[in-house]
């Protein structure tokens, strides 16, 4: 047990691993003796079992969060010619997944308060080559889908949802997948819903697009003929041991997303008035993936939490227009999320993380002198 002196790693899982140790000791041995470890019952109960979650018609496992993105993208004829809306504010593999497929990304700004893709920004960049757009919704909680959704189909292009850190979360009542054309989750160990190594999934109400999607993860391969490779496709498959962790771990996910709700809670109770947390939208119900708040002096604050054991981390310090990674497709700058990224900060954020642990990250935060 982490007591209230003690320090406070940035994630600890170890808590939520050990309340599921019988259901995850069955699980390790049904997959080991069952003998498939590729595709077969686990992964296809998992898929209907997410599908349903989410209040989709339609899921498939991939390789991990990445190649979601880029499934969709190809899947949708995005490539070579085309440009791709993303916000600047998000992990570097949201724009690697549009660089894969040989489109364009085209960066826009974030919002303020939320720091999420700004609509205003993602409607001003559309032009003729523009194929579709992401949006990512970050740190737990979700972007204005319906604008959104309502712009790509008045412009006849796709919506994209990144939910890779979004599992659970709610915008007006629905969640990813349901209003966009697609939504793609990670499933990386950290994530609100994740499984023991990597994997990822596509969650899609259009049956022939998660088809494709399907065929493309398997190298082409017909669903009518396992020796028929209609299209040159590639291998990303979710393993049927993820398969069979994740079908556990969605179990618990609604009580593991309580708990995150509850901790931020705590923070926003706490926290001093110059520590202000992201905003959160009024429609939006968040699944806080992070805890990012905005610090006037970060460096004096990340002394602090050091100097006291408190694990942080910065989610993104430099946003993905600036990355050299991306330089070729630069335009203007991007002034909410520059200076936004100079600000941020992610303190400790995990399910099962205490009211004791919370009060002693924010005395901690509220002893800087700047
Ligand atoms: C917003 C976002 N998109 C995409 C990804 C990529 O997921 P993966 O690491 O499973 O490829 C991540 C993972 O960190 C993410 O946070």
């Amino acid at each position: 047990m982490t007591g209230p002196t003690q320090p406070t790693p940035f994630l600890d899982l170890a808590d939520q691993i050990d309340r599921l140790r019988d259901q995850l000791d069955v699980v390790w041995k049904t997959v080991l003796w069952g003998g498939r470890f590729v595709g077969g019952p686990e992964v296809r109960a998992f898929e209907a079992e997410f599908a349903e979650y989410c209040g989709v018609a339609r899921c498939v496992g991939v390789g991990n969060g990445t190649d979601a993105l880029e499934l969709i993208l190809a899947a949708l004829g995005i490539g070579p010619g085309d440009e791709v809306i993303v916000p600047t504010n998000t992990f570097v593999a949201t724009v690697e997944a549009v660089c894969a497929v040989g489109a364009r990304p085209r960066f826009v700004d974030v919002l303020p308060g939320t720091l999420l893709i700004d609509p205003a920004g993602a409607q001003a960049a559309i032009g003729p080559r523009t194929a579709a757009i992401i949006a990512v919704h970050l740190f737990g909680q979700m972007a204005d889908v319906d604008v959104l959704a309502d712009m790509a189909s008045r412009h006849g292009i796709a919506l994209v949802e990144d939910a890779s850190q979004a599992h659970g979360a709610r915008f007006d009542g629905r969640r990813s997948g349901v209003v966009g054309t697609a939504a793609t989750y990670s499933f990386y160990p950290g994530k609100n819903l994740g499984s023991f190594g990597d994997g990822g999934a596509v969650v899609s109400n259009d049956p022939a697009l998660v088809c494709r999607i399907r065929k493309l993860a398997d190298h082409g391969r017909s669903p009518d003929d396992r020796y028929v490779h209609d299209v040159s496709g590639r291998n990303s498959r979710l393993d049927s041991l993820q398969a069979a962790i994740l079908r556990v771990k969605l179990g618990v996910l609604d009580e593991a997303n309580a708990g995150r709700v509850t901790a931020m809670q705590g923070y926003r109770a706490l926290l001093p008035d110059w520590c202000v947390p992201v905003a959160v939208d009024s429609r939006a119900e968040p699944v806080h993936h992070l805890a990012v708040v905005r610090v006037p002096d970060r460096a004096a604050v990340t002394a602090a939490l050091d100097a006291a054991g408190i694990g942080w981390g910065l989610h993104y310090p430099i946003p993905c227009h600036l990355q050299p990674a991306f330089a070729e497709f630069a335009e203007a700058g991007l002034p909410v999320a520059e200076a936004a990224a100079r600000h941020i900060l992610s303190l400790p954020m995990f399910p099962t993380l205490n009211i004791d642990q919370i009060r002693r990250i924010c005395d901690v935060i509220r002893g800087v002198a700047w």
